[in-house]
């Protein structure tokens, strides 16, 4: 991504010239909150995926921290849908961010303003072979962010430095990907996707009680698969219940549903760690909805004519 349009505060403006100050709050103290929002196509037009979620989500974020967007809810909706439009692509991943600007140094943040910008670009392929082969994880040493530690409800750019420790040392270890634990030794989450397993025909992932994000992949998942007549069960899950699962899956904006093949070395399923049968079909259903196919969930889809 080296051209289009960004929408900063309030404007459309040329790629390049969406910059800010080096004594941004937020780059020196992790100030700043976000989202990752899809668009996909369908066969009336391109769509966005459950707009106003995200967005309630990122105010939510921002309250949080005690930042007010100085934008509404409406006015945000619009202006994701208007950077879309600019930037011509019929699916695309979006990435609005709020962040204090440039002022006054210290650590409170208060005095410095609020921005806003939004970006979209293409982003594919999130974990590059795993449909077929499910993707290879390792549980990571650094433990996820505790609620005592950070708002975790708040999808905000601090916890990240986190979520990118986690994946650095799963990288540099040969894995595509990491899964935290919290400091009871539970499950939470990858490093930005949620964790769901499926055991003996049951769908499980740990309640946002564990420290995960409220993702909303996360509830269309839930949704779909409650709707579906799929057994669901949220509840704390342990390191080893990973290893003896059936079958193991991400799910996130940007990963969308990620099949797991292997957690720690060790080969998930019966089947050489290939995707199971519940998550190719909670997949399918998945993408059925997003791409405008399933008529019982046309209201998370914004059309972007509107
Ligand atoms: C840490 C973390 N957990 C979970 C998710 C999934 O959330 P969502 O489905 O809303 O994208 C993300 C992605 O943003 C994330 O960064």
């Amino acid at each position: 991504m080296t051209d289009g349009k960004i929408w900063l505060n309030g404007s459309l403006v040329e790629y390049d010239d969406a910059k800010i100050h080096v004594l941004t709050h937020g780059l020196h103290y992790g100030t700043g909150v976000f989202e990752g929002i899809r668009c996909y196509k369908t066969e009336d037009g391109s769509v966005i995926f459950r707009l106003q979620d995200h967005v309630k989500r990122l105010i939510e974020s921002g309250r949080i921290y005690f930042m007010d967007l100085g934008f509404s809810a409406r006015e945000l909706e619009r202006a994701i849908i208007d950077t879309v439009i600019a930037n011509k692509m019929e699916e695309c991943y979006v990435r609005p961010i709020a962040y204090y600007g440039y002022g006054k140094m210290g650590v409170n943040p208060m005095p410095n303003k609020v921005s806003v910008a939004i970006a979209a670009w293409k982003w594919d392929e999130y974990i590059k072979g795993a449909e077929e082969k499910g993707a290879r994880l390792m549980v990571s040493s650094w433990m996820r962010l505790d609620p005592r530690t950070m708002p975790m409800h708040a999808k905000s750019t601090a916890n990240y430095a986190n979520s990118a420790l986690a994946r650095v040392e799963a990288i540099k270890a040969g894995f595509d990907e990491a899964i935290m634990l919290n400091s009871s030794g539970m499950v939470v989450e990858a490093s930005a996707e949620n964790v769901f397993i499926v055991k003996d025909g049951t769908l499980i992932t740990p309640p946002t009680s564990s420290g995960a994000l409220a993702g909303i992949t996360r509830d269309s998942i839930i949704t779909i698969a409650k709707q579906n007549g799929i057994n669901f069960l949220e509840r704390n899950i342990s390191r080893d219940e990973l290893y003896i699962a059936d079958e193991v899956f991400l799910s996130g904006t940007a990963a969308e549903v990620k099949p797991v093949g292997e957690i720690d070395n060790r080969t998930i399923g019966q089947d050489g760690g290939r995707p199971g049968k519940m998550t190719k079909q909670l997949k399918a259903l998945f993408e059925a909805v997003v791409h405008g196919r399933d008529q019982k969930f046309k209201t998370w889809l914004t059309l972007l004519k509107s």
